[in-house]
């Protein structure tokens, strides 16, 4: 059992937050309506169309991610992840949670010779040239990661890069430099990898970016620094096989998507706050940021009609900020919930050393470990919300772990397909971010788009 993510979900409900919240009958409803959401999402499923829930069954493309990173993949000092958004944000997530801390500036011994690990996600020069200037790109790997291949922030990252490699390696020396991960017969980056002999890893067609980090997009960067990659799909395979129960009171992922839903359609808290107790985790919080965001944010339901629907994510780190939101969630509009994300075996601690036994505001913290401030902080922040009448839950993990990490990424991302159903909204495609890459295909003068049209000249609103 203690193997095994728990969700505590107690303090969302009327009960203990002196009426507030949800009712627990309103629970009892959801759970009926939650029997049919769950057998769309298996009928999608047994489709073909949800394929992020097969990856941990995958052996095939594993065998070959673990063959590349334990060969070919360790003759490097770096790897670089050039993608974005969904082909981006799983690997960092992965790198905070599951490698030592401060990875990249630890030597060879402290990465036990495992390769340093950047993920790019923008295109700002200030950055990216800067980093590109600290490598010997003569020792490092670059993983293209792009589904589409024709991701322009990722294609001119990899641009950039490819000409640097040309200088620096003689002849077609770039290529054992470069390895893409995309679509397996379409796109751009497939055709260039076809014709120059550059190696690739798949992303099955059946998953979105959002949905991949189980996938050769997560999975190589990780297993090249060094993360039991068949832990963490062991964790993620088990959470699937928890969450095949119609059973909403057994199934964490179907409890997460219809508490944060009755939240916001019943009791106005259209804000999802994600506050895991722990910086190793805070970047997973601003990966699920982009699935909830991306997957549920809809201006059609699923018959077509106009709805403008979705809930706001937003990431918040504890204790950090303690000090930094907790007012607002504390004594603002009742218009959020918290998901605290805790641990329960944390590993590393720090004893506070005793000293100025006389000044009472420190004497009590001597003796005292900082992962037992850290716990107590969380507990007290869960107790204050509810005492406030603030819907609050837990998700806690046995420790920061991959097979604990694997479940909770497969958890998010079921629970993600299930808020879509109740929600009713597709949340496997993003046709709002169309409009703004288009228009930025027309800026940077790509043939057949146009630039956004001008302002009216008349009335300019400017203050320069
Ligand atoms: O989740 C998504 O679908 C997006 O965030 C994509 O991952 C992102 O736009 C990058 O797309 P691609 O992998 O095609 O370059």
């Amino acid at each position: 059992m203690t193997e095994r993510l728990a969700l505590d979900y107690g303090n969302m409900l009327a009960p203990r937050l002196g009426g507030r919240g949800l009712q627990p009958a309103a629970l009892e409803e959801a759970g009926v309506r939650f029997q049919e959401v769950h057998a769309d999402v298996e009928r999608r499923r047994a489709a073909g169309e949800l394929g992020f829930y097969e990856l941990p069954a995958e052996r095939e493309v594993v065998g070959r991610i673990r063959a590349f990173a334990d060969g070919v993949g360790q003759a490097f000092d770096t790897v670089v992840v050039l993608g974005i958004g969904g082909s981006a944000l799983g690997a960092i997530a992965l790198r905070e949670a599951l490698l030592a801390p401060g990875w990249n500036e630890l030597d060879s011994e402290g990465r036990d010779y495992f390769p340093r690990l950047y993920v790019t996600d923008n295109v700002d020069p200030t950055t990216f040239g800067p980093l590109l200037e600290r490598l010997d790109v003569r020792r490092t790997l670059f993983n293209v990661v792009s589904k589409s291949g024709t991701t322009a922030e990722t294609m001119a990252q990899y641009l950039v890069v490819r000409e640097r490699l040309r200088q620096a390696l003689e002849g077609d020396g770039y290529r054992g430099h470069l390895i893409f991960t995309t679509d397996p017969e379409r796109g751009v980056l497939r055709r260039i990898a076809d014709a120059e002999g550059i190696a690739t890893l798949p992303v099955p067609p059946s998953v979105g970016g959002r949905f991949s980090v189980l996938s050769a997009v997560g999975l190589l960067p990780a297993a090249l620094a060094g993360v039991e990659i068949e832990a963490l799909l062991a964790g993620a395979a088990a959470m699937a096989e928890r969450c095949a129960t119609a059973e909403l009171t057994a199934n964490p992922a179907g409890m997460f998507a219809v508490l944060q839903h009755a939240a916001h359609t019943g009791a106005g808290a259209g804000i999802h706050v994600m506050m895991p107790y722990g910086d190793r985790l805070g970047p997973m919080a601003e990966w699920f940021r982009q699935l909830w965001a991306e997957s549920l944010g809809k201006r059609l339901d699923r018959t077509g009609a106009e709805v403008f629907r979705g809930p706001t994510p937003a990431r918040s780190v504890g204790a950090t900020d303690q000090h930094s939101q907790v007012q607002l969630y504390m004594e603002g509009p009742f218009d959020k919930t918290v998901t605290f994300v805790a641990v329960r075996e944390p590993g590393e601690d720090l004893v506070i050393p005793a000293a100025h036994p006389h000044e009472e505001a420190l004497a009590y913290l001597g003796g005292r470990t900082m992962g037992e401030l850290l716990e107590a902080e969380r507990t007290a922040t869960a107790a204050a919300l509810t005492a406030a009448g603030r819907m609050n839950m837990t998700l806690e993990l046995p420790r920061v772990d991959a097979r604990s990490v694997g479940q909770l990424f497969m958890l998010l991302q079921i629970a993600t397909v299930y808020a879509g159903g109740l929600y009713d909204v597709d949340p496997l495609d993003q046709p709002g971010v169309e409009l703004g890459k288009r228009l930025t295909y027309g800026l940077m003068g790509r043939a057949g788009f146009e630039r956004p049209p001008a302002g009216d000249d008349a009335a300019p609103r400017v203050i320069a």
